[in-house]
Order: structure tokens, then sequence, then C-alpha cells
């Protein structure tokens, strides 16, 4: 279960088990996009991009790096301009707080954000979105 928490918030090369290995095959290497290099997001911060059409929101808490929607269901918001601290990424709009592993919204219980595997190899972070 933690590989499957591992893939969600991203790990490094250097992490990967067996037991991680296991879980990325749920999604092939090939559906993977390399989106940036781990430098281009400041850490405690998120950035947007655009994905095979979607805008998603990265975030690095600490070196380690999630993939979530950048949109913000209650306004709209860019939540990839927000920040993230122990796994809650805030919407620089209204404040609103999202799980980043789960994607539910913890100041309205009735929004939820999509999350995405996300990887990192060396320099790159990949996300399957
Ligand atoms: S648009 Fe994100 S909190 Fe309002």
């Amino acid at each position: 279960m933690n590989s499957v928490r591992n893939l969600r918030r991203g790990f490094h090369e250097d992490s990967i088990t067996a037991e991680t290995i296991m879980a990325v095959t749920y999604k092939k290497m090939s559906d993977y996009t390399t989106v940036t290099k781990t430098s281009a997001i400041r850490e405690g911060r998120g950035k947007a991009f655009t994905v095979n059409g979607k805008r998603i929101a990265i975030f690095n808490e600490n070196g380690v790096f999630c993939a979530v929607d950048n949109t913000c269901p209650h306004a709209m918001g860019s939540l990839g301009r927000g920040r993230i601290r122990n796994g809650i990424a805030v919407c620089p709009s209204h404040g609103y707080a999202y799980d980043t592993e789960t994607g539910e919204c913890h100041t309205d219980s009735r929004l939820r954000i999509r999350t995405y595997p996300l990887i990192v190899e060396g320099e790159e972070i990949k996300v399957s979105c």
C-alpha cells in the first residue's frame, strides 16, 4: 500500500522497490508524459502545466512531488499558484484546501479534484493523465 501512496506522491528512482514496480505496472511507463524538471517547482509551491490537453498542477513538498487538477472546483481558481503543506494544497483564490492523495476538499466536502500518478526519473517529472 505504501508503494501506491508513493506513486501518487511521486518517488525518486533510488527508492524504487519490487513492491513499487508492481504498483507501477497498473500504469504502463508509456502512459507517462515528461512534464518538467524537479528544479522548476519551488519547495512548498505548485506550478500549472498543460499535459495531453489537461491543465494539471504539480506540487513540491520537501522534494516529494504530486499532481492534481489545476482548476479549483470552488470558483475555477488555479491551484498551481498555491502552496502545499502536509499533503494539503491550498487554492490561492479563497483558501480552499485539498488532500493531494485523495483529492478530497477539506473546506467543502462536496468538492473534489482528480489526482494523477507521478514518477520522478532523475530530474524529470513524469505524469500519467
Ligand atoms: S477558486 Fe479556489 S478556493 Fe475559490
